[in-house]
């Protein structure tokens, strides 16, 4: 069973940044299935880095489309993501370095945020997309 499933409540109304959003959560499901299935440290750190690079990938995409509708928020949503990145890099170089597990209550706090992240910061551009992607 998935530690983290998708449905329409993650809609942002844009296909290709609802797809981006359904990866993470793939990536995330992954590394818990990693971790369950006590798969060795340098598979989980090949998915740790995929998580790195994708959390990249998504946030420049994102922030060109809201630069493209003008969303008046965008700054405060972009220091959202860059504080994201830099959670991740400490994650990935401190798993490198042996002082970071992935462990259960790694992988709540990074649903959650995911998910909390889709829900109450993304949806807000919603109104500023809407029907012009
Ligand atoms: Fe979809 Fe703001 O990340």
């Amino acid at each position: 069973m998935p530690l983290i499933e998708w449905n329409n409540a993650f809609s942002v109304g844009v296909q290709k940044i609802d797809e981006e959003h359904r990866k993470f959560f793939s990536i995330t499901n992954k590394l818990f299935d990693s971790m369950q299935g006590a798969q060795d440290r340098e598979v989980v750190g090949f998915v740790l880095k995929e998580l790195q690079q994708y959390v990249v990938y998504h946030f420049k995409a994102e922030e060109s489309l809201m630069k493209m509708y003008n969303y008046p928020n965008m700054n405060a949503h972009k220091q959202e993501h860059e504080g994201a990145i830099k959670r991740v890099n400490k994650l990935v170089l401190d798993y490198e370095r042996g002082l970071q597990t992935v462990d259960i209550e790694l992988l709540k706090f990074l649903s959650d945020w995911i998910q909390n992240h889709i829900l109450q910061i993304d949806r807000k551009y919603i109104p500023y997309v809407r029907g012009k992607v």
